[in-house]
């Protein structure tokens, strides 16, 4: 099939390639000039494992190319995706400004029936808002033509999108129309290897899937975090309470893992989102609203026990602090509500300076700071401690895992590691001398 994909961020980019890598010829058009002068030269714009590869396949292939020409993406096929995003407006909503664009651009270029695919995470009701954008502009035009608009949400993680895309757990199609219905069977058959992943429900129901979602994974993560908090108040271990309740399949063992808060492009905004959701209907939501509070609390317990360790936060001035780990998860680049810029940010504010390391995300973190004389990019992790005075571990890359903690010793100026992920053995590392400072579990 012809597809055209709006926005080649990281779900429309990892949604075209993985569509064209199934077989589909596949047009994604960005507004992004350079974005998509990059992509046309072979640059993947972000870090995401295994991308590169699939476009550059299918790049070469001819079945995925990359424009700025609206006209020639809305002419390209029958079916129109919109991956563009939904960053939060001043209220905590949604802003659609994105989504409705692309939709105006569509009903003004259409000359033949479409399909509009929503894959932008989108407020219930905007399948609707859509479709009356569609039936406004082609009236102004005084053209009669049918199309369909079809919610269908992504659900892939940033680090691990390619795979998730191509092996979906589900793969949710909310519309209206028996022929929508039958045109994405067809899209994602390739998808149905072993059994049909397509969970086919009306679009308000889908766009609420979306966000319940996320939100119920965000809830699991501010549930350990405040159990955690209460470990640690307790003289418990909150590893050991961890294995014990997700032992239990009900509960399972996966977004349980405590942690500095999470961060990310979609979590925060989509809870917020939610949360104004309820309020705009005048309903009182206080889980939702207890998500966030809990998540924005723990974004600052790390700068609390550190500033705690050297006395108060007014005893941070003149501090070298190292930081491994920048990203808001391992294997991205990805900086948008990192809690590692939370904890920098208040670090700085005290007078500290920050020596950080990151495998990918340090031109991004530069990107976003600019130069500035407390912020410190060592090439590698163990030149990131050189005369340090502790350092905290933000993000859980692979490489921070299991380092060798005489070289550390060597390089530190005293022994001190704050981690923000429990990697650490406590007993190995009291053991042996260190002051160890992790997420709930005894200092
Ligand atoms: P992004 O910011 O990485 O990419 C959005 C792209 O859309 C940008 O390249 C931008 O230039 C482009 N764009 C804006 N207006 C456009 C227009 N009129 N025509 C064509 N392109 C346009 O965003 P993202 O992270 O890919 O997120 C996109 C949506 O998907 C959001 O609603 C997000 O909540 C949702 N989502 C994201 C993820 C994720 O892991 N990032 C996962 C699931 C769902
Ligand atoms: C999340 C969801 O997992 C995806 O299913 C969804 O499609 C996506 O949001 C979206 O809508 O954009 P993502 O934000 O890429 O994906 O990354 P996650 O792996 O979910 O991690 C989010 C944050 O939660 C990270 O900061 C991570 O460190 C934190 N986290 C995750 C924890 O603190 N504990 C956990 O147990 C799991």
């Amino acid at each position: 099939m012809k597809l055209t994909i709006f926005g080649a961020g990281y779900v429309g980019l990892v949604t075209g390639a993985c569509l064209a890598d199934v077989g589909h010829q596949v047009l994604c058009v960005d507004v992004d000039a350079k974005k998509v002068a990059r992509l046309n030269a072979g640059e993947i714009p972000i870090h995401e494992p295994g991308l590169d590869a699939i476009v550059a396949r299918n790049r070469s292939f001819g079945t995925l190319e990359f424009t700025i020409d609206v006209a020639k993406a809305v002419d390209h096929a029958d079916v129109l995706f919109i991956a563009v995003g939904t960053p939060p407006d001043e209220s905590g909503a949604a802003d659609l400004k994105y989504v409705l664009a692309v939709a105006e651009s569509v009903g003004k270029l259409m000359a033949e029936p479409k399909v509009v695919v929503i894959k932008s995470t989108v407020p219930v009701g905007t399948s609707d808002k859509v479709r009356s954008k569609l039936s406004q502009v082609l009236a102004s035009r005084n053209v009669t033509l049918n199309f369909d608009v079809v919610s269908n949400p992504e659900f892939l993680k940033e680090g691990a999108a390619v795979d998730d895309f191509l092996k979906p757990d589900r793969i949710i199609v909310g519309t209206e129309t028996n022929y929508a219905r039958e045109v994405m069977k067809e899209l994602y058959k390739p998808f149905n290897r072993n059994h049909d992943r397509v969970l086919y429900m009306d679009s308000r129901s889908a766009e609420l899937t979306k966000y319940a979602a996320n939100a119920l994974l965000a809830t699991k993560i501010s549930f350990i975090n405040e159990i955690a908090n209460l470990a640690e108040r307790l003289g418990a271990d909150i590893e050991e309470v961890r294995r014990g309740i997700g032992a239990d399949p009900r509960i399972g063992y996966h977004f349980i893992y405590p942690g500095l808060g999470y961060g990310g492009s979609c979590f925060p905004k989509d809870v917020q989102a939610l949360g104004r959701t309820a309020t705009e209907l005048g309903y009182d939501a206080p889980l939702i609203a207890a998500v966030e509070t809990v998540n924005n609390r723990q974004k600052t317990t790390m700068f609390g026990k550190i500033a705690a360790h050297f006395g108060g936060a007014d005893r941070l001035g003149g501090k070298r602090i190292a930081v491994w780990g920048l990203a808001f998860k391992p294997n991205t680049d990805d900086m948008r509500e990192a809690p590692s810029r939370t904890l920098v940010e208040a670090l700085w504010r005290s007078g500290a300076t920050v020596t950080a390391y990151d495998p990918v995300a340090m031109p991004e973190t530069r990107r976003i700071y600019g130069d500035r004389p407390d912020l410190v990019f060592a090439p590698d992790k163990y030149t990131a401690l050189d005369g340090a005075d502790a350092v905290v571990v933000c993000t859980e890359w692979q490489q921070f895992r299991a380092p060798d903690f005489d070289e550390m010793d060597r390089r530190l100026a005293s022994k001190v590691i704050f981690d923000g992920r429990n990697i650490y053995s406590p007993e190995h590392l009291r053991r042996d001398g260190w002051t160890y400072i992790s997420i709930g579990r005894p200092p």
